[in-house]
């Protein structure tokens, strides 16, 4: 499912925008040279003012409809009347689960970080890219770390010791493995998948094969609600559902994400253990002012309570425009900005947090953008601050590869695409992933631009 609810949107809207005047001004030099070469011609000219007369009248009309139009169309799913109490879907009382993978919190070992890949009924694909790729974590796991950034280790900050040993003698039952050297613990990773029920044609034959998958990997999570665009909020709802009956006590860290994106395992490890990733040139584009200084300790990551982290969007605005896919009409929300939200692409929260924010939404409207509902009205209501971290990015805009070595997760990545970048960050030989020079600080960068957001 390409699953895509945040602010990327300003972009395409830009292409739009610079598109039309193009073929605007591509246009009026067609009609001036024309107009010239018959410049003698009073007739033509008559013609030609009428014309834009004929035109300008006419983008008045496709103007004034659609402002009136603004507004005006329901959401599809999701019309005035239809109930938008989270009970009437979620049953927080019954069990909605269809499928579910038979050990991932049974067994006596606890999970570190818990990863719930949001997919659905038809994308075998990206999920098997995935358990071949970076979802592959007996093999792209923490010990990776170093591999990964090789000889940059004095421009990092390494885990912090307090973090990780308070966790490994926590979870290990036995004195004897806990480790001396951080960088030999692998860490219990679960990656999981959750869908619901196809909209179009589930047949049998497709539930079953989702069964088989479930037998033959173990790890699907199938929830009992229609799997749709605009059910995305219901289905991270029924993750925190799921996560929160079946899990306590057992996962530490839980991230969400999509079956288009990628995540740099070792890296988000690195970061939950308190360590900082090494700056690399194709990397520089996603800090700000405040961020940049990666090897200072306010840029480690502290908290290890009601976390919930991710890409942060502020002030962004509403959309009424009826034609966008992120369109919003009033009688779902009245205000013209959102309070501060994490794209949906990736976001990562501490159990603690699961558990609040599945508590929270029960009583919090629906509203369609899953990303905004729960980072922002449920985490509002429940209090739970937004953390913004500049390696969650909502796109893989640039197609840089050297970007996914120094990145925790990039989005709008097809099968193909994740097989090769998997292919290029497991290659342990990045000669060609240039980091920053030493006084690249003084040189003109561009890491105004998000500093209100802090
Ligand atoms: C709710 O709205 C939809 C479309 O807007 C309409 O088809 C339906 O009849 C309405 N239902 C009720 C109970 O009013
Ligand atoms: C919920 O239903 C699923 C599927 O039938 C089953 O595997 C699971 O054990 C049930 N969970 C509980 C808590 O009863
Ligand atoms: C995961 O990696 C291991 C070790 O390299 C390999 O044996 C296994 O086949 C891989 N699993 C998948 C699903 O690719
Ligand atoms: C850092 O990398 C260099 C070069 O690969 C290596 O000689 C050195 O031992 C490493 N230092 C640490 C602390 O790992
Ligand atoms: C680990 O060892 C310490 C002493 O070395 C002991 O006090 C503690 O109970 C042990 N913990 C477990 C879980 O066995
Ligand atoms: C959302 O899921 C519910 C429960 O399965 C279903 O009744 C509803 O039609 C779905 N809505 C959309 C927009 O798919
Ligand atoms: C769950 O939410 C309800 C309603 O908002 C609230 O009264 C209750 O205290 C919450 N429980 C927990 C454990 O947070
Ligand atoms: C690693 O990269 C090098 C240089 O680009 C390439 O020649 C080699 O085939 C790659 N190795 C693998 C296993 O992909």
């Amino acid at each position: 499912m390409k699953i895509d609810l945040n602010c990327a949107e300003k972009e395409p809207l830009i292409e739009i925008v610079n598109s039309r005047s193009k073929s605007n001004s591509s246009s009026e030099k067609q009609i001036y040279n024309s107009s010239s070469s018959t410049r003698n011609s009073r007739h033509h000219r008559i013609l030609f003012i009428s014309s834009i007369f004929a035109l300008l009248l006419f983008v008045h009309i496709i103007i004034f409809s659609s402002v009136k139009n603004y507004n005006k169309r329901e959401v599809f799913g999701w019309s005035k009347n239809k109930s938008r109490d989270i009970s009437d879907y979620v049953f927080p009382n019954e069990n909605t689960t269809i499928i579910e993978p038979s050990n991932l919190c049974r067994s006596p070992e606890n999970i570190f970080l818990l990863i719930v890949v949001c997919s659905s009924a038809a994308n075998f694909e990206a999920r098997q890219t995935i358990r071949e790729t970076w979802g592959n974590v007996s093999e792209f796991n923490y010990p990776m770390f170093q591999k990964l950034h090789g000889s940059h280790n004095s421009s990092y900050l390494q885990a912090n010791n307090k973090h990780w040993k308070q966790y490994i003698e926590k979870s290990s039952s036995d004195n004897s493995s806990s480790q001396s050297n951080i960088n030999l613990a692998t860490f219990r990773v679960s990656v999981v998948f959750l869908l619901g029920i196809s909209p179009t044609d589930m047949s049998d034959e497709q539930q079953y094969e989702i069964n088989y998958e479930n037998e033959v990997y173990g790890d699907i999570i199938q929830e009992n609600f229609l799997d749709s665009y605009n059910n995305l909020t219901l289905k991270s709802i029924l993750m925190l559902k799921w996560v929160t009956n079946n899990c306590a006590d057992k996962v530490k860290y839980i991230m969400k994400s999509d079956d288009d994106t990628f995540i740099n395992v070792p890296n988000l490890l690195h970061v939950l253990l308190g360590g900082t990733v090494p700056l690399y040139k194709s990397t520089l584009p996603y800090y700000d002012k405040t961020t940049i200084y990666v090897t200072k300790s306010k840029n480690r990551l502290s908290e290890t309570k009601h976390l919930l982290l991710g890409y942060k969007f502020c002030n962004a605005k509403k959309i009424s425009n009826t034609n966008s896919k992120w369109y919003v009409p009033n009688y779902l929300y009245s205000g013209d900005y959102y309070p501060d939200y994490l794209s949906g692409t990736a976001y990562l929260f501490t159990f603690d947090t699961a558990l609040m924010l599945y508590n929270g939404s029960i009583s919090v409207p629906l509203f369609h953008l899953e990303d905004v509902y729960l980072t922002a009205f449920v985490a509002e209501k429940v209090k739970i601050k937004r953390t913004h971290h500049p390696l969650f990015f909502y796109q893989y805009n640039t197609k840089d590869k050297c970007s996914m070595i120094g990145m925790i997760s990039q989005h709008q990545i097809s099968p193909a695409e994740m097989q090769e970048l998997y292919n290029f960050v497991t290659n342990l030989t990045h000669i060609h992933c240039a980091v920053p020079q030493k006084n690249f600080m003084s040189m003109k960068l561009n890491l105004a631009q998000r500093k209100r957001c802090h």
